[in-house]
């Protein structure tokens, strides 16, 4: 039987946790670094990919959300609330029914992927569909958690990013040091912060040495990248369909303290990423996590990573979280066949030999 017992326990040294402190935890953490041999081989480089939807909802999310959520009881808290692109919102419920408190969520109308909304219905939420954005969501929640006794469990909580800088401790600790190169999708811009963050605390106890950050937004919700607020952002990664960056500067200021980037890839770029992904690799992780992927095979062609590089991709979310946008992408279908061995084999035409 594993030993792990989740973040709060095994990095309680770098972690706001004292004896008052809740021992919250559904054994978060610790997700698998895994090395992409056939893309590494073809593209040149020494690519992993840290594969964050091993974690218990199915996303980076429950790094944070575990120190919020036990902060919150710790403090006395008797209900959480965020706005969310849907995993926020999966994590919060499901540590919020675990720590006992009422967990209210806010999420855009229609714009969620099934399997987020299915989770936070099922840990037992009370969740608001706004007929309006992430952003619009997020401003009233913020102003909503300031007048009401319920703390807000977005990522502007610094203990979500506390949480959340795990990760990093862990990519060094299976490596030996940082990476050259840390790639990650970029949204409301809490993950960014928290990785540069953590690779900082490493390395200054450690030695691990210091990445440099490069961050993706969606070319239809690339704020950061244009330097302006994008009132209506679109893209088919619904996850960072974000137009204003809660911790914007923050992100700024990993990819100029780390000499890094902040780029954007387009949806097409990330839907092909998503299925090298998952057809080459055996990897199947989310439209936004993909952002990741596409950003490093763009740099590389545009010699911004340099080939040799070792690079960690940050697969933020589980693939089977948006199970309608893999069917709608792919353009291979289930072929039917009637009840019977000869018309299958009829069917396989040799496919199989050998
Ligand atoms: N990838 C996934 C799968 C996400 O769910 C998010 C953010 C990000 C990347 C971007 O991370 O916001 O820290 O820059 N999802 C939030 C949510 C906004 O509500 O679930 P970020």
């Amino acid at each position: 039987m594993s030993s792990w017992k989740g973040l709060l326990h095994t990095y309680k040294d770098y972690l706001p946790v004292n004896e008052k402190t809740p021992r919250l935890t559904l054994n978060e953490g610790n997700t698998p670094l895994i090395p992409l041999e056939r893309l590494s081989e073809e593209w040149g480089v020494e690519v992993y990919v840290k594969t964050e939807g091993a974690n218990p909802t199915g996303s980076f999310k429950d790094r944070g959300m575990v120190m919020a959520v036990a902060k919150a009881k710790e403090e006395g808290s008797k209900a959480i609330i965020c706005a969310s692109t849907g995993n926020t919102s999966a994590a919060a419920a499901a540590y919020g029914a675990r720590a006992g408190l009422r967990c209210i969520v806010v999420i855009p109308e229609g714009k969620i992927a099934l399997g987020k909304l299915a989770q936070a219905v099922m840990y037992g939420a009370e969740v608001f569909e706004i007929q309006g954005n992430f952003d619009h969501a997020l401003e009233i929640v913020r102003s909503v958690s300031e007048k009401e006794n319920i703390t807000l469990v977005n990522s502007v909580n610094p203990y979500r990013i506390e949480g959340q800088k795990t990760s990093a401790f862990e990519i060094c600790d299976a490596l030996g040091k940082a990476p050259d190169v840390l790639s990650i999708p970029v949204g409301n811009a809490g993950n960014i912060t928290a990785y540069w963050k953590g690779f900082k605390e490493y390395h200054d106890k450690k030695g691990t040495g210091l990445p440099q950050m490069h961050g993706f937004e969606a070319e239809g919700a690339a704020a950061i990248v244009q330097d302006k607020v994008i009132e209506s952002p679109e893209t088919i990664a619904t996850a960072i369909r974000i137009g204003n960056p809660a911790s914007w500067k923050q992100a700024v200021n990993a990819k100029d303290e780390s000499n890094g980037q902040i780029n954007m890839v387009t949806d097409n770029e990330i839907v092909e990423a998503y299925q090298l992904l998952a057809q080459k690799e055996g990897v199947f992780a989310e439209p936004a996590s993909c952002a990741s992927i596409a950003g490093l095979k763009k740099q590389l062609e545009s010699g911004e990573i340099r080939k040799g590089s070792k690079v960690v991709c940050v697969l933020t979310g589980n693939g089977l979280k948006d199970p309608s946008t893999a069917i709608d992408t792919v353009t291979v279908k289930p072929t039917v066949i009637p009840n019977n061995e000869e018309a299958f084999l009829e069917k396989l035409k040799g496919g199989v030999a050998g």
